[in-house]
This record gives structure tokens, C-alpha cells and sequence, in this order.
């Protein structure tokens, strides 16, 4: 039964739709943003897979304004560098995982339909107050930064992005967790009238993902609000987007909605549907295969090179310490 889901992952990367028919849709989208009469006349968007669907989407959720624009850019903190050239703006946005919207590369136009305002942040489990938090508010209390981060999917492609956001750090110390708690939970929206992969129902919606509290407080765990010196696109990730580099990509929820802190390890969304293959650590090492393919080397989007993966994606330095004594844990898948 689990061996028939059909996931991107193991979509062969020819099978993913070309850049060059990306750019075509892109500019379609953007003309018909400025003119809803094409989107009426309909015949311009045929060439898109999901047109009609896409015309009502639109309307649903793309024309408000994003109000945090006005927060970036923001100050980069140089402390984390990068061995490579940063990629593309528009590779980044355009080539992406998010299964609420489907399960190919290929979705940052359905994407556009998901409402961003209001968002509304529930802080929730063993917190000395839990809260339910404005996402506006939430940012004016958090200390906005850039980082550039590479990041590696558990598919061997990876990227390098300037992210702005703040450290997770600076949410765990407002929700004030008590003694008992150890691992973070978050989790992301469910709106299926928009994101329609949700009314797939073999998956275990909501995505769900989590964190031991060491992990979630160490330095390098950012919770990502912006991409490119601007707020985060909706197929990135918007308005709240984990980044944590030297974790399989997997790791890094997107559209989070709710943070709970808990003495329980959560199973997240990859781990329930196959865990034998997706695990709670998933931490990067190119030593250790994935059942089904090497992890030994990466394909970086945007470019013709593949270069050797590194442990912990290169971030080693600033988390290896975080796993000592934990040799009989499945760490790195
Ligand atoms: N978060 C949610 N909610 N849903 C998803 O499908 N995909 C994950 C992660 N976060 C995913 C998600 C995977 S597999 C990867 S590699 C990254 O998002 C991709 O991030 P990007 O599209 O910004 O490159």
C-alpha cells in the first residue's frame, strides 16, 4: 500500500518540466496578474495545465499585497558564508517541493492562491503561556536578519539562498517552554480549497515536522520569512519557513502555522508515510545512501555541476556537537 504513493522524489529529474517552459508560464501569469481580462478569455492560459482552476485561484488569494514587503531587505549576518555562488532568483522560485500544492517541481503558480493574511500563529503544549499570535505581530518582535544558506534535498539537488528571517531561537524564548518539554512540533496550514495535494487523502496532512529543543535553539535553526532581500515567495514557504541547512531540505517545513513544544518525538509527514526511508534526524551525510540512491554527491539547480556532498551539508562546525553520544541513532536518515 505505501509503495504505491507516487512521490517527486522519485521522479526522474528529465521527467521534471523544462526551465524554459517555467519562464513562458511565468510571464503568462504575470500578464494575466496585470489584465484579468486574459484570464477571462481563457484561451491565453489553455497552454497551462491547471488554467481554469488557476483563474479562480488567483482571484482567491494572489491580488492582496503582501504587508510585510515593507520589512526587507534586512542586514545580513555575515557569520555564515557559502563555498558557492548563490542561485538563481528565479530557479529557486521556480523549481520546488511543496505537496499541498502537487507533488511535481513545478507548482509556484498554484502556490499563488493561498491567502497569507490573516495568519494566525498558535504557540501551543508545554509553554509557561500558550498563545495564538498575529503574524505581523509576530515578526515586529523578532529580530530580522539574512543568512546565506546552501541546501541540500534528500533528492541530491541542492541550492545556495539568501533567507531572511530570525533564529528559532528567538520564538522558543517567547513561548518560554517549561522543564518537560525536549522536541518542537510544527506544523503547516490545511486548506485543501486551495491547496488541492491536500485532498489527497493518502497523505498524513497536515505536514508535520519537528525538532529536538537543542536542535530548534541551536544557532544555525532559522525560521525563514523572506527570500532575495524581499518577503518570502508563496511557493517558498510564506509567511513562516524552517531553515535548517545541515538537515535533508524534507526537514524544512514550509506555511507553518502552529509550533508545539512536547515531551513526545513527533513523527512527521515523510516519516509516517515511509519510514524506512525518511527518518526524524535526516541529517546530511554522504556516506550514508538513502535505501534507493548515493547521497554521495549533489546536482546544484541552476548549473551543469555536481559537487561531492558534504557531512552535516559543510554546517559540521556548528551542530556535530549537538549529536555526540548518539551513535545508535539512525542520524543521518
Ligand atoms: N513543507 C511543506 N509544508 N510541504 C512540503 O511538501 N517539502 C520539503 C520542504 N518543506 C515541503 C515542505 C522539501 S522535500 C524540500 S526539499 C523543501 O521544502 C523545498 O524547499 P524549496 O521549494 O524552497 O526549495
Amino acid at each position: 500500500m505505501l509503495l504505491k504513493i507516487k512521490r517527486g522524489w522519485e521522479i526522474r529529474e528529465s521527467a521534471a518540466t523544462p526551465e524554459a517552459v517555467y519562464e513562458d508560464r511565468r510571464r503568462l501569469l504575470k500578464m494575466a496578474v496585470a489584465g484579468p481580462i486574459l484570464l477571462s478569455g481563457g484561451a491565453l492560459l489553455a497552454g497551462c495545465d491547471d488554467a481554469p482552476a488557476q483563474a479562480t485561484q488567483l482571484a482567491a488569494g494572489d491580488l492582496a499585497p503582501d504587508p510585510s514587503a515593507k520589512l526587507y531587505p534586512v542586514q545580513r549576518n555575515l557569520r555564515y558564508g557559502l563555498d558557492r555562488e548563490l542561485t538563481a532568483e528565479d530557479v529557486a522560485t521556480t523549481y520546488n517541493n511543496y505537496y499541498e500544492f502537487g507533488s511535481s517541481k513545478n507548482i509556484w503558480q498554484k502556490a499563488q492562491a493561498l491567502p497569507i493574511r490573516p495568519w494566525t500563529v498558535s504557540i501551543a503544549g508545554m509553554v509557561e503561556k500558550p498563545m495564538e499570535i498575529d503574524i505581523d505581530d509576530l515578526l515586529a518582535k523578532m529580530p530580522l536578519e539574512e543568512r546565506l544558506y546552501r541546501h541540500r534535498c534528500v533528492e541530491a539537488w541542492s541550492m545556495a539562498v539568501p533567507w531572511s528571517g530570525f533564529p528559532l531561537k528567538a520564538l522558543v524564548d517567547l513561548a518560554r517552554p517549561l522543564g518537560g518539554a525536549k522536541y518542537l512540533k510544527m506544523a503547516t496550514f490545511e486548506n485543501p480549497q486551495v491547496a488541492s495535494g491536500q485532498k489527497a487523502s493518502w497523505y498524513p496532512w497536515p505536514y508535520v515536522e519537528g525538532l529536538t529543543l537543542a536542535e530548534a535553539t541551536n544557532d544555525l535553526a532559522f525560521i525563514a520569512t523572506g527570500l532575495y532581500g524581499k518577503a518570502m515567495p508563496k511557493q517558498n514557504g510564506t509567511p513562516l519557513r524552517l531553515a535548517v541547512p545541515w538537515k535533508y531540505g524534507f526537514k524544512s517545513i514550509k506555511g507553518i502555522v502552529r509550533f508545539e513544544f512536547t515531551d513526545q518525538r513527533p513523527v512527521s509527514f515523510w516519516e509516517e508515510i515511509q519510514a524506512s526511508e525518511y527518518g526524524f534526524w535526516a541529517n546530511v551525510n554522504p556516506e550514508v545512501s538513502h535505501p534507493r540512491w548515493s547521497q554521495a554527491s549533489e546536482r546544484v539547480i541552476g548549473t551543469d555541476e555536481r559537487v561531492p556532498t558534504q557531512l552535516y551539508n559543510g554546517y559540521g562546525e556548528f551542530v556535530a556537537d549537538l549529536y555526540a553520544g548518539m551513535e545508535s541513532e539512525k542520524l543521518f536518515m
